[in-house]
């Protein structure tokens, strides 16, 4: 069992999609936990505030140490071994080759992420540790809003995982994104075991071939014959030559 306790002020943008489809499958089978905390319970005075202006002046609001310190901490006192993930623009870039480290954790086959990105991407400091090594490992999701956090935040950080070179109002859809893509590669959680194994990004950068499913001729555009032969071998042979690269 996998567990993600998200810290967020807003768990109404993440519970619908975490209700749906495999992710909602994976919480019925008990392959997966989705627990939320609200940061909000843990502002300060009288509007529970968590953010606040930069020293040195600058637009916007960044969100406070001490907010997100308690809040971290009200997890780490029922679980001490909890990791802490931040998504960020300046963390390391998420890839399919981290997502299977992570899950590897919770029983999965496949191995540890390779510290390539690591030295690639010194700043990132996202892997500083290792992932979780036992059966049920527990990610604890910050999701920052506003314009940016207090760098002392990263203190207590394990994970700082960026989508890519863009910037996102929060931290919530990452969250989503890297919950998507670890929890489906945990054994039982999509429908065929070899799904998982066999498409895009599962062995290196090899991209999944073109399939088809009925009817034969849709508008005029056909299946390939070679598909619909029956032959195994060129049938592989087919997909092999047909597999794209990434960018
Ligand atoms: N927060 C804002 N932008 C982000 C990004 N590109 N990746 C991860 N977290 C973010």
């Amino acid at each position: 069992m996998i567990k993600f306790t998200i810290i967020t002020l807003f768990k109404e943008a993440l519970e619908p999609y975490l209700k749906t489809s495999m992710m909602w499958k994976a919480t019925e089978k008990g392959l997966a936990e989705f627990d939320f905390v609200n940061l909000r319970d843990f502002g300060l005075g009288p509007h529970k505030s968590v953010d606040d202006t930069p020293y040195g002046g600058g637009d916007g609001m960044l969100l406070r140490c001490e907010p997100v310190f308690a809040a971290i901490e009200s997890v780490k006192a029922k679980d001490p071994d909890a990791k802490v993930i931040l998504p960020t623009p300046v963390g390391e870039i998420w890839s399919q080759e981290l997502a299977r480290g992570f899950a590897s954790n919770s029983g999965s086959r496949r191995s540890r992420p390779s510290p390539r990105g690591e030295r690639a991407n010194p700043r990132a400091a996202a892997l500083r540790n290792p992932p979780n090594s036992d059966a049920n490992p527990h990610y604890i999701i910050l999701c920052p809003h506003y314009e940016g956090y207090d760098e002392r935040i990263l203190s207590i950080v394990d994970y700082k995982i960026s989508l890519g070179k863009y910037v996102l109002t929060g931290g919530e859809l990452p969250a989503l994104i890297i919950i998507d893509s670890i929890v489906r590669l945990i054994p039982g959680v999509l429908g065929g075991e070899t799904s998982a194994e066999i498409e895009s990004f599962s062995d290196g950068d090899n991209l999944e071939y073109p399939q088809y499913t009925r009817p034969e001729d849709f508008r005029g555009m056909k299946v390939p014959e070679v598909l619909l032969s029956g032959n195994h071998g060129e049938v592989d042979k087919w997909r092999e030559e047909h597999s794209g690269k990434a960018e």
